[in-house]
């Protein structure tokens, strides 16, 4: 049982207020009653000088609205300036337009902020998204990425919710392994950095690329294989978290840091449970975040503002073979086999904008552990789900649980631990992975995914 003292104050921070009546935007604007006192902190988007007072619109990061702060002219300082960060305390009150302000009866500048000192940043400008980019550090400050990570905040939140609800159990797949899960070769290697440790670590006889685990260690390109494990004996699961690539792939749409959602369906023996799953979950994380995030997705974007048709509509599903034929008919099929962006983004167009899943893939192009298709050997239940803006943005398939033609098709013994799991209570499963930052494009019409996460990595960018 928790002391009294402590839970009041947590009480008091479930209400979005601090001990010292300290309020986040959002809160205020939630349930402000005038009159009442208050204290905000945040940073000056906006100033506006007119007669008898300043107008500041003030933000907190809370929510994508500002509070517009009335400031006597009494009360003006002069560090008092678009970027600065202040402390303001005063009465809330409305404005003739029914808008929640807060009245100043004391402003403090914590930090000020001059532009002509290098600030990147200028009032009432839209930067484009490219310039942005270039000053990662500062860039929260702006509408555009503080409102994707709004975004992407709900989005997660979403993603457990669903899960939640249908009774998932969540599981933290490691980052380290020794498997590299898709076999592209696409893994960071891991090693100690510190030459002592090697050295004294190689005197036990080891090699240097096995020094520290003993075997080669590499970081995540996947938690499937940990999941099916787990799933083998727990049943539903599903994990997110970062997943690493090392493709020399400066894309618009590649991260060598992203972050995977992937979910193993336990006693899942047909494709369409795992697709009516994969929609129902993207239909209620994107309805849910339209809901509570429509002015951060109309500040990214204008045409946000219009329900995309998908989200009534069933998601379409093609055949690999069809899909192929259909790209024939619009001259853009190639000798390559797969399916490259341009195709992957005609498709999408072809289907009026809907997510279109591609399934029943040639063996070959597809990773070991799919299941073969019952009628036709040459091809495993495999899928892809191609959406608006990324093309791919989730891979998934049943998972070979026959052990003979899994063991055929193993590509190394170091994964014996996983052909082991179908031998003991083996049961069939099926699974999925989706990239978040690619699902936040397709949500957010965002077309570069370095704008959909705080920190991003890709080839030659590491650099904080
Ligand atoms: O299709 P992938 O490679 O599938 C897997 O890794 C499976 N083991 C997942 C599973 O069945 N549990 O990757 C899944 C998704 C892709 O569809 C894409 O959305 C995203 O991960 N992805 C990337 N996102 C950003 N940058 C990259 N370099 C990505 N590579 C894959
Ligand atoms: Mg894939």
């Amino acid at each position: 049982m928790l002391p009294s003292k402590v839970f009041s104050q947590i009480k008091y921070c479930a209400n979005g207020l601090n001990y010292r009546k300290n309020s986040v935007i959002a809160s205020v604007l939630e349930k402000a009653n005038v009159g009442d006192s208050t204290e905000v902190k945040g940073w000056v988007k906006n100033l506006r000088v007119q007669k008898e007072f300043i107008f500041a619109d003030v933000s907190d990061g809370s929510c994508a609205q500002r509070l517009q702060i009335l400031i006597p002219k009494s009360l003006k300082t002069d560090s008092l300036s678009f970027g600065s960060s202040v402390h303001i305390t005063g009465k809330l009150s409305k404005s003739p337009r029914g808008q929640v302000e807060l009245v100043a009866e004391n402003v403090k500048v914590l930090g000020d902020c001059v532009v002509s000192d290098g600030y990147p940043f200028n009032p009432r400008t839209s930067h484009p998204p490219e310039y942005i980019r270039q000053f990662i550090h500062l860039r929260s400050r702006t509408n555009y990425i503080s409102s994707i990570l709004r975004v992407r905040n709900s989005v997660s939140k979403y993603i457990h919710d669903f899960y939640s609800s249908q009774k998932y159990l969540n599981i933290h797949t490691p980052i380290l392994t020794s498997n590299d899960c898709e076999g592209a070769g696409e893994v960071f290697k891991i090693q100690p950095d510190s030459e002592e440790t090697v050295k004294a670590m190689m005197q036990e006889g080891r090699d240097k690329d096995t020094v520290y685990f003993g075997s080669k260690t590499y970081l995540t390109v996947s938690g499937q294989l940990h999941l099916e494990a787990i799933c083998r004996g727990m049943g539903n699961v599903y994990t997110l978290g970062p997943t690493f690539r090392a493709e020399n792939n400066r894309s618009r749409l590649h991260l060598s840091e992203f972050y995977m959602l992937e979910a193993e369906l336990a006693f899942c023996d047909n494709l369409e449970l795992l697709q009516d799953h994969i929609e129902d979950l993207l239909k209620y994380v994107y309805r849910e975040t339209r809901n509570t995030n429509e002015a951060d997705l109309c500040l990214i974007d204008k045409e946000n503002s219009n329900t995309p048709d998908w989200l009534n509509k069933s998601f379409i599903t093609l055949s690999y073979d069809e899909a192929k034929i259909i790209l024939e008919k619009k001259k853009i099929a190639s000798t390559e086999e797969g399916l490259n962006k341009e195709q992957e983004l005609a498709l999408v167009e072809y289907c009026g904008g809907v997510p279109v899943f591609v399934v029943k893939w040639p063996k070959d192009l597809k990773s070991f552990y799919m299941k073969e298709c019952p009628e036709d050997s040459s091809k495993v239940d495999a899928l892809d789900l191609l959406a608006p803006i990324t093309g791919e943005i989730v891979g998934g398939s049943l998972r070979e649980d026959n052990y003979d033609k899994l063991k055929s098709k193993l590509p190394s013994d170091k994964l014996h631990w996983y052909l082991e799991l179908r031998k003991f209570g083996n049961i069939p499963t099926g699974g999925y992975g989706l990239g978040l930052e690619r699902l936040l494009q397709t949500m957010c019409r965002v077309t570069n995914i370095k704008d959909t996460l705080p920190f991003p990595r890709w080839p030659h960018n590491c650099s904080m």
